[in-house]
């Protein structure tokens, strides 16, 4: 049986995008809580290869090692890659931050996909089948914003996990993790549709804000051959936004 790839995040956005860009070549498992959605993502790849829909909210870490070894092992399907694309953007001033919300943008970028890789890299439930791993972070980890406490260190705490986890399990598993800048997707559309924002966001990106496809396309290079030397790296693919000093607008 040909390995699979488990994609979370896959029911909208830079997952689903990702989806169906693998979907061509690659047998995929796709994660997320809306099964309507996945279920429209699933519709949306190639039939030549299966899609098998995982519909668990992993922001609810409790259980989570137990359910997912179980679920793999009860299929028996051998995987080979696993991008972590599910993420929550939280953005309030520190006043507004709460014990609970640290702790479920945590679970969420950082203790599931850690359980995950535990899992998937154990030899009782899936062999030796895991060889990459790509965790999709932002580029807003290794700087600073103002409102985003939250999910800029838990994405740091990602790029963190993506390091240790890469010299740990080398030379058999490679893991590194993407940096995105700002794309419109569901997760920033309500941000972007003020008119005024969204020109000054985009001034300051010198190749244009960027798409999903732009994001999906590095994941592919990540977990194919090509990258066979490339681990223990975060990635920053953002248009030019963070290299970029020059004050005001673009001529
Ligand atoms: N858009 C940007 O500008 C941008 C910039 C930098 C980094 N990123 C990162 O890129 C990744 C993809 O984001 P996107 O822009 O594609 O956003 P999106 O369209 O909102 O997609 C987010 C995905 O995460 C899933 N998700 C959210 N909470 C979940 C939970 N508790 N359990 C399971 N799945 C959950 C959602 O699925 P359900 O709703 O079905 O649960 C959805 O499929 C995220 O990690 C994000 O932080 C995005």
């Amino acid at each position: 049986m040909d390995n699979y790839i488990l994609i979370t995040g896959a029911s909208s956005g830079v997952g689903r995008e990702t989806a169906i860009r693998l979907s061509s070549n690659h047998n995929l498992i796709i994660n997320g809580r809306n099964l309507e959605r996945l279920n429209q993502t699933k519709e949306l790849c190639d039939k030549t290869h299966d899609v098998i829909i995982w519909a668990r909210d992993l922001s609810e870490v409790d259980e989570l090692e137990s359910e997912f070894a179980a679920w793999i092992k009860e299929r028996r399907l051998p995987i080979g890659s696993f991008v972590h694309c599910a993420g929550m953007l939280e953005m309030m001033p520190l006043r507004a931050v709460s014990l609970g919300i640290l702790q479920k943008s945590y679970a969420l970028h950082v203790f599931a996909p850690a359980i995950i890789v535990k899992v998937l890299s154990s030899r009782k439930f899936n062999g030796q089948n895991l060889k990459s791993v790509v965790f999709i972070s932002s580029n807003v980890s290794e700087r600073g914003a103002s409102a985003f406490s939250v999910y800029g260190s838990s994405k740091a705490a990602l790029d963190g996990l993506t390091r240790n986890l890469a010299v740990e399990l080398a030379p058999r598993v490679r893991i590194n993790s993407i940096l995105p800048g700002g794309m419109v997707t569901q997760m920033t559309e309500e941000i972007l549709a003020d008119e005024s924002f969204r020109k000054q966001s985009e001034s300051q990106y010198p190749l244009g804000m960027g798409k999903p496809e732009n994001i999906a396309s590095v994941v592919e290079f990540l977990l194919s051959e090509g990258s066979a030397w490339i681990t223990g790296q975060s990635i920053t693919v953002d248009g030019g936004r963070t290299i970029n000093i020059s004050s005001g607008k673009r001529t």
